[in-house]
């Protein structure tokens, strides 16, 4: 009888969701190539949808031709799977809702005139909960599970019998039941269903919680002292949300909904707009929220994204990119290590290191290695012409986004120096060198490369607050 019942209401309910197109109001799909940081994994690599193990067309120069190169060493840095909206953002949402909810009580009691947006989303059902705080959704075990299973069947040979998987996770609990959930894509890949798994293989882990290297900007008191806990840091991105650009999309949003345009502002317009991502990424839903927004509406979020991403994490200042060097020495330490193993014959200790991590922690290190940097700083003024900016945190951080390093060991070099090879991918794809524009570089000539990094970039120093400053606490 339930069934039944649910039956019936199915169509009402997705006519609710849907809701009537209003002039150019968007759907849900429409929008999510601007969700910045809270992209579907999909969003890159559309032919996932329909087969979320296809390793996608070929990519020409990748693997190295295995006549020649074998894989030594595949060093990860991923960004945790699809999450939930944190605690402020849903308490935010629950303001922006009841605002709602007001407005379209009061025309139901006859005081004020009819809305039909508003009482569109009226009835939306507020399905967040505060203590959904940032958790990782069954979809983000889905994302961890389907790119284990990917990598497994890019790199079979770490996945011979026997192999050791280290895994490095933050301590937030999206990124510990990531890590479970890509060592259970791992586990079906290498026991499971699939008729080349090999019964006699054994897989062993090692598993390290480590906020020094996975959330080392926590750690790094120059960047929360000058950025984080910085009133004035911001100041780009605060111009913008008064700026010309999003008061336009605020007084939009204001009118739609018959609010006063002083009720609003652009916090709450980002919260409504993250909303229709989330219910996008998280259930696949196109909810109300989204066909507040048009295509222009959303590049301007973006852009509010953006701009934070830019001056918290990235280029806008130093210490940002620099605060990640001890991340960066890690994966070079391993590549290290499994050279020098190699070079002794020795068994590779580490051949598989998966280290579990945030958006805040890939960005740094893009930036650190030079990768996505735009000629002119984001800034509150130039939005036009940042409109094909390099730096767009959707196309390079979605959820489940990854750091490949791809070390090869490769007969018939002409020296020693030139035996070992290194590739990098970002999402599964290769990215250039910026020292060469190549997509294979000898480890030698990468190394040389970020020497700098490498040598002279000691994160105690680096992060260090000069002992007399007097602090403002
Ligand atoms: C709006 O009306 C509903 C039902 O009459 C009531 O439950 C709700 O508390 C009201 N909300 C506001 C914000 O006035
Ligand atoms: C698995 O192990 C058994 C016993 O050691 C051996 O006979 C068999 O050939 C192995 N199978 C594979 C696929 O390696
Ligand atoms: C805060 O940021 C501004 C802008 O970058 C900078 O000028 C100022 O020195 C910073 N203040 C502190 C206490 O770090
Ligand atoms: C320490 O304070 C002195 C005097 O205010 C100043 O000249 C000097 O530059 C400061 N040193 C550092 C490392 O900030």
């Amino acid at each position: 009888m339930l069934r039944h019942r649910g039956c019936l209401f199915l169509p009402l309910l997705f006519l609710l969701a849907a809701g009537p197109a209003e002039g150019d109001a968007e759907t849900a799909e429409q929008l999510s190539p601007y969700f910045g940081t809270k992209s579907r994994y999909e969003e890159l690599h559309p032919y996932l949808l329909q087969d979320p193990l296809s390793l996608g067309p070929r990519q020409p120069g990748f693997p190295l031709p295995p006549a020649s190169c074998a894989p030594l060493q595949l060093g990860a840095v991923i960004r945790h799977g699809t999450r939930f909206p944190t605690r402020k953002q849903i308490e935010k949402l629950g303001r922006f809702h009841s605002l709602v909810l007001r407005r379209s009580n009061s025309s139901s009691g006859g005081g004020s005139p009819p809305c039909p947006a508003a009482e569109r989303l009226a009835r939306w059902e507020m399905w967040l909960r505060p203590d959904m705080d940032g958790k990782l959704a069954s979809r983000g075990r889905r994302d961890m599970e389907m790119l284990a299973k990917r990598l497994a069947s890019r790199f079979p040979s770490f996945l011979g019998p026997k192999r050791r998987f280290a895994f490095v996770s933050s301590s937030k609990h999206r990124c510990l039941d990531s890590s479970s959930a890509f060592r259970d894509g791992l586990r079906q890949a290498l026991y499971g269903q699939q008729p080349t798994a090999d019964k006699n293989a054994t897989m062993s882990e090692t598993f390290e919680i480590n906020d020094r290297l996975m959330r080392f900007f926590d750690h790094c008191e120059k960047f929360v002292k000058d950025v984080e806990d910085n009133n004035t840091a911001m100041h780009e991105l605060d111009a913008f949300k008064e700026g010309l650009e999003m008061k336009k999309v605020v007084e939009k949003i204001a009118n739609t909904l018959c609010l006063p345009v002083n009720d609003l502002n652009a916090d709450l317009v980002q919260v409504a707009f993250f909303t229709c991502s989330f219910g996008l990424a998280i259930k696949n839903i196109n909810t109300p929220w989204c066909s507040l927004f048009n295509k222009e509406d959303a590049k301007v979020l973006e852009y509010l994204n953006d701009l934070k991403q830019y001056w918290k994490r990235s280029y806008g200042y130093d210490i940002n990119s620099r605060s990640s060097c001890i991340l960066f020495q890690d994966i070079f330490k391993h590549l290290d290590q499994a050279i020098m193993e190699s070079k002794s014959s020795k068994p590779i200790s580490s051949p598989v290191i998966l280290q579990f991590g945030h958006a805040e922690t890939l960005l740094p290190l893009l930036a650190l290695m030079g990768y996505f940097k735009d000629e002119q700083p984001l800034k509150a003024h130039n939005y036009h012409r940042q409109l094909h900016r390099k730096f767009r945190s959707g196309r390079i951080v979605p959820y489940a986004s990854n750091l490949l390093f791809v070390l090869y060991h490769c007969d018939q070099a002409r020296s020693p120096e030139e035996e070992y090879k290194i590739q990098i991918l970002l999402n599964e794809q290769l990215l250039r060198f910026p020292h060469s524009g190549e997509t294979v570089s000898l480890y030698a000539s990468l190394k040389n490369h970020y020497k700098d990094y490498l040598q002279n970039c000691h994160f105690a120093e680096v992060c260090a607050i000069p002992k007399n400053t007097t602090s403002v606490v």
